[in-house]
């Protein structure tokens, strides 16, 4: 771990940018007496032009008022190839682009400071390619392991989500572009997303499924939400009344532009009461699409001139676009260039791949392997060689080019170690287990020194096809959590004809591993680590990255073992799903109600030991502050995320056993130790009380607990409030 270097990086990317985003600059009064003006000289039908979509990814502006388009583009981890106006790729247009990590592996690296530089990057290569609004961060709640798009999303941890994604929105919206947080509200499913019915209780609301979108408002100042599909107690959530009107515009008191997911607007009177300021992607009809018969479209023109909705209504959303432009320099200003491609763009892919991935299992240290001991290495797994920037749906990119992992260790050991290639499996819609390439694997580790299989998810099949989407993919939620195209019996018969063998999982998280587990010695989360996935994998492996990832979810034993699928809640029932679990979700529901979990939340091994002492904490009214020693004990740098959790010791209400409310990553060479502090402020104790409709602290104890998982607990102090 090159800590000097790391820095460098991040300055790098960051130079020239200032990190004071915050939340008041979409308003002020020199910008809204622009605005007044430019309303009193619009025309109903300009202004109406601009609350809808006018091609697939831009709404109207106004050409003799020099209000231009604005244009949007997907996604979450880069940015999206050129759709022209309709929805067919362009071809011949240089629209292939830095694939960045995805969400849950920027979120494995719990540093801020990366999320920022990733964010950076996507900004200033949007600006580059003269997009206004990037279609992310993702960052839903990850209630269920088999929800499709779990990849896009960071983690089941509503702390961990808002600390991650304030930097990633600072550093889009430093490049002077706007980001765009989605989905609004509790879409954590694939499965019926654009009908089914969500419940929850509102303490699970506030606790688990808003705070992540809160911080984005509040502390990132996102110039753009997106309501998502799903309907929210009963209403559609992008013109739902209490999550639009009345939590996200009235308590948070956002300013920006609230847009609909493709073809969430459903109602013209909901959309246009409850606080939908731009309708996007209503197909309607057959191609071509009719964009005047959107619901925010002509209806409206109608319904003003007729005197059923008060023209300010409308003015209101056109405000809030208008504003947005006025901030991201496309009315009155100039933007600064972007750029695209650079190294130090792809060094940021890179570097979030290196510290996202989560070493899960090192028995008897066999890992890293040892580049001058080993003289042969079965690499095995078709997802070893499986490029899947273009998978997944709208998160897609084209990407300059995609590390994979074969050729990463093919770039790191050059020709010193001998590497023999065997696929393992096929994957094929219904393939199963198949004999002669099992066997082929077989042979290459019993002849090699060592073996690593490339096994887990993957997005679908073919990613030529728009549809065929299988696991990790928008649109749909894997069937189940059990490993496809017979990779239990690869990998069963790979461990038994070569102990010195090397597990890396892909994918969008947990999978079911019970089959083999205990025969493994090392097991590696790869997730889709980007185009320089292939490169990072390689060095952790070899030892010359010391990994320093951690799990932002819990991997379950066996899907049953998940809160939502133990109560039968998942995907739910005629077009209803409840979430009876309530607050108890990922670790919460583990820690709680004392279910050993394959891999528990926050896990991540290290080559390098830590030493963790002399906790204290100081506390002053409800705010504590936890000082602690961390030392690196081993003989390797390294980094460490060291995470501090809250135990509420005789709550009044249900509480979980513990709540993770502050962390941080500090990076250690041998011998060194530093003392570091980590705030605890009033939120970090308090919980939502569903008599007094606000949050509460008890005058209690509370444990402050310090490890390097949340079930790796080194030190703890009990404090009274
Ligand atoms: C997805 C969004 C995406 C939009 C535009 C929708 O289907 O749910 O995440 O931004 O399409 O591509």
């Amino acid at each position: 771990m090159k800590i000097t270097k790391i820095k460098a990086l991040i300055l790098t990317v960051i130079a020239g940018c200032t990190c004071t985003a915050n939340a008041q600059n979409l308003y002020n009064a020199a910008t809204e007496a622009k605005i007044d003006m430019l309303l009193k000289e619009m025309t109903l039908e300009e202004k109406v032009g601009m609350i809808h979509g006018n091609s697939s990814f831009t709404s109207a502006g106004v050409k003799r008022l020099n209000i231009p388009e604005l244009v949007m583009s997907d996604g979450p981890h880069g940015v999206r190839l050129e759709h022209g106006r309709g929805w067919d790729a362009v071809p011949g247009v240089n629209d292939s682009g830095t694939y960045l990590p995805t969400g849950n592996t920027l979120a494995a690296t719990w540093n801020p400071q990366l999320g920022y530089a990733f964010g950076s990057v996507l900004g200033s290569e949007a600006k580059f390619r003269g997009k206004d609004i990037i279609l992310g961060p993702g960052i839903n709640i990850m209630r269920s392991p088999l929800n499709g798009r779990n990849f896009e999303y960071l983690s089941e941890d509503p702390f961990l989500v808002a600390q991650m994604v304030v930097g990633y929105i600072k550093g889009v919206q430093d490049q002077g572009i706007s980001a765009c947080v989605k989905h609004y509200a509790a879409n954590n499913e694939e499965t019926d997303r654009g009908t089914v019915d969500v419940q929850m209780s509102e303490r699970a609301l506030r606790e688990i499924y808003l705070p992540g979108f809160k911080a984005a408002v509040e502390l990132g100042g996102v110039n753009a939400v997106m309501g998502s599909y799903n309907k929210f107690r009963g209403q559609f959530a992008t013109e739902n009344r209490y999550l639009v009107k009345d939590i996200l515009k009235g308590e948070w008191g956002f300013k920006g532009i609230v847009m609909s997911d493709w073809g969430a607007v459903h109602n013209t009177m909901d959309a246009i009461n409850n606080g939908t300021d731009l309708e996007m992607g209503s197909d309607i009809g057959t191609p071509p699409l009719k964009f005047n018969k959107f619901y925010l479209a002509d209806t409206v023109v109608s319904l003003v001139k007729s005197g059923q909705v008060n023209v300010r209504l409308i003015d209101d959303k056109v405000r809030r676009i208008l504003r947005v432009m006025f901030k991201t320099h496309m009315i009155g200003s100039q933007r600064t260039p972007g750029a695209y491609n650079t190294r130090d763009h792809q060094l940021v892919a890179l570097k979030v791949a290196e510290e996202g991935i989560v070493l899960l299992k090192n028995n008897d240290h066999i890992l890293p392997l040892q580049k001058n001991t080993i003289k042969s290495i079965a690499v095995i797994g078709e997802n070893a060689n499986r490029p899947n920037a273009m998978g997944g749906g709208s998160s897609q990119v084209k990407a300059l080019y995609e590390i994979t992992p074969l050729q990463g260790l093919k770039n790191l050991l050059g020709n010193k170690v001998n590497i023999t290639y065997a696929q393992g499996y096929k994957i094929a819609r219904n393939a199963g287990p198949d004999s002669s390439m099992i066997s082929q694997a077989v042979e290459a580790a019993k002849r090699s020194d060592a073996a690593v299989i490339f096994c887990g998810w993957t997005h679908g099949y073919d990613y030529a096809k728009w549809d065929d989407n299988a696991y990790d993919a928008e649109g749909v939620d894997k069937p189940n959590l059990l490993m496809p195209f017979g990779q239990n019996e690869l990998i069963k018969a790979v461990l038994q004809a070569n102990p010195k063998t090397v597990v890396v999982l892909m994918g969008g998280g947990p999978i079911d591993i019970s089959q083999w587990v205990n025969h493994s010695k090392a097991i590696i989360e790869g997730w889709y680590p980007g185009m320089e996935g292939g490169n990072a994998l390689a060095k952790v492996i070899f030892g010359e990255v010391n990994p320093s990832g951690k799990l932002p979810m819990t991997f379950p034993k066996k899907l049953e073992d998940s809160p939502a699928h133990k109560l039968g809640e998942f995907p739910g029932h005629n077009g209803v799903v409840h979430y009876n679990e309530g607050i108890f979700v990922g670790y919460r529901y583990f820690d709680t109600y004392k279910v050993e979990p394959q891999f528990e939340f926050g896990r991540g091994l290290s080559y390098t030991t830590f030493k963790y002492s002399n906790l204290q904490v100081q506390q002053k009214g409800t705010k504590a502050t936890a000082y602690i020693t961390i030392k690196n004990t081993g003989k390797v740098a390294g980094a460490e995320v060291v995470q501090l959790y809250v135990h509420e010791q005789s709550p009044k209400v249900e509480r979980p056993e513990k709540e993770l409310k502050a962390f941080q990553k500090i990076y250690l060479q041998p011998g060194q130790s530093k003392r570091i502090s980590l705030i605890l402020n009033k939120n970090a104790f308090s919980y939502y009380s569903e008599t007094q409709h606000s949050w509460v602290t008890d005058h209690s104890k509370f444990d402050i607990l310090a490890g390097s998982s949340s079930r790796d607990i080194r030190c703890s102090k009990s404090i009274a409030l």
